[in-house]
């Protein structure tokens, strides 16, 4: 399923030159399963065409509160019933000033101004000149809408069109629509800290050399963007991986296990949930070499000794924070064979109430996955899918076992 199937997301342009951005964004959101209507201020549409909105959305673009296609001529309405979320992207300081004054003179901000605020979240991607930005006015206006319900994304930083650098740029259309989602999800983790592990680790030889492992870090990835979507505050203990950071998530890197070691005993602390994802080396090289191996010419390869890693998830599952259930502990088991055997035996080895099986080399690298969660009562399969949906359906047992067993 994909993450905004079955969602109505109303889509507000306002002046700017970010509006190119917009299209992309549009097409972003169809493609993750929304349909997308198109509301565009005077202004938006000397930077973009209405036409290619529309070809993108596939639905009619609205221009004016005025547009006589709607039977009843209310608009503003209709596009607020419809919606399970506004996303105005670009939000400039003049729709920004409007939307804090609640004036009604142009179709977006009217519409803004009449959504059910209960049910349809309104989000502002704000677009301007770092000075127009910095200004007290917009800082102002910025707070007010923020204290009357909007969620307003932060500004990215860099060069501008105008040919100055400052904050003030519109967020990239990929860390919109994350933002998107995450708006829309139940909130069933709120309030709570989960630390998840990820990525493989590794482990120095020599200056140059090291072991490590296969491990993308994707799933790792895909559970820390889907708790952070779930209401949590995530810190996402990394290995060393080329992935973005998801949103909204605290990102602390390092490489061998002793330091992944380190950075977990030290979040796990105030933490409700701890999701072992990451592939640990299980030994390490006793003695790191302070300089380059090399070949002697003898034809004798170097020998090494290897010392045993900590094991951090049973580590953490042995403290009287977990063994009390003041702290949940997943575990994760990369098999090769007999999935639910292994990962029964696992779950009772490490000490933790709910153990997730994968078979590690179909999934190592890939986006796809299916998942075995292993409890004290039963073993559930959840299906191949996307390594992101997988996440999101994870977060919704474990919450579902935080409040007292499985479903
Ligand atoms: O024993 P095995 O490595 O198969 O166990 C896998 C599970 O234990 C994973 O959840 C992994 O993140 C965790 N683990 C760990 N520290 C280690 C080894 C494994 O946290 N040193």
């Amino acid at each position: 399923m994909k993450a905004l199937e079955g969602k109505h997301v109303v889509l507000g342009l306002s002046g700017g030159v970010a509006c190119y951005k917009s299209a992309q964004l549009c097409r972003l959101l169809v493609q993750a399963g929304a349909r997308v209507r198109v509301v565009m201020t005077e202004a938006a549409t000397q930077f973009m065409t209405p036409v290619t909105m529309q070809a993108l959305s596939g639905e009619p673009v609205v221009l004016s509160q005025w547009d006589l296609r709607e039977p009843n001529a209310m608009a503003h309405i209709n596009l607020g019933r419809w919606a399970d979320a506004i996303v105005v992207a670009p939000a400039s300081a003049d729709l920004i000033a409007q939307l804090a004054q609640g004036r009604a003179s142009e179709l977006l901000a009217l519409l803004c101004l009449a959504r059910p605020a209960q049910r349809v979240p309104l989000l502002l991607a704000p677009a301007m000149n770092r000075e127009m930005w910095a200004h007290p006015a917009t800082q102002r206006n910025v707070a007010q809408v923020q204290a009357d319900g909007a969620q307003v994304l932060e500004v990215g930083q860099g060069e501008q069109a105008c040919g100055e650098v400052g904050d003030g740029r519109m967020l990239e259309p990929e860390e919109i629509v994350e933002d998107v989602v995450a708006a829309l999800t139940p909130k069933v983790l709120a309030g709570l800290h989960v630390v998840v592990t990820a990525g493989p680790t590794f482990e120095p030889i020599d200056p140059v050399r090291g072991i490590t492992n296969h491990s993308s870090g994707k799933m790792g990835f895909a559970l820390a963007r889907a708790a952070r979507e779930a209401g949590a505050t995530v810190t996402l203990i990394a290995g060393p991986v080329h992935l973005p950071t998801p949103r909204g998530v605290r990102r602390v890197d390092v490489q061998s296990a002793q330091q992944m070691y380190e950075a977990v005993m030290a979040a796990v602390d105030q933490a409700s949930v701890f999701i072992a994802a990451a592939a640990v080396a299980d030994w390490r090289v006793a003695q790191v070499a302070e300089r380059k191996l090399k070949k002697d010419g003898s034809g004798q390869p170097p020998s090494l000794t290897f010392v045993e890693n900590p094991d951090i998830l049973a580590t953490v599952a042995a403290q009287p924070r977990a063994r009390s259930g003041h702290l949940y502990c997943v575990g994760f088991a990369a098999e090769s064979h007999d999935l639910l055997a292994n990962a029964q035996a696992k779950r009772v080895r490490k000490g933790v109430p709910l153990l997730v099986g994968n078979i590690g080399p179909a999934t190592f690298g890939r986006d796809d996955n299916a998942l075995l969660l292993v409890d004290e009562r039963q073993a559930i399969e959840l299906p191949p899918g996307p390594k992101v949906a997988l996440a999101r359906q994870l977060m919704v047992e474990i919450a579902q076992r935080l409040r007292g067993g499985p479903a």
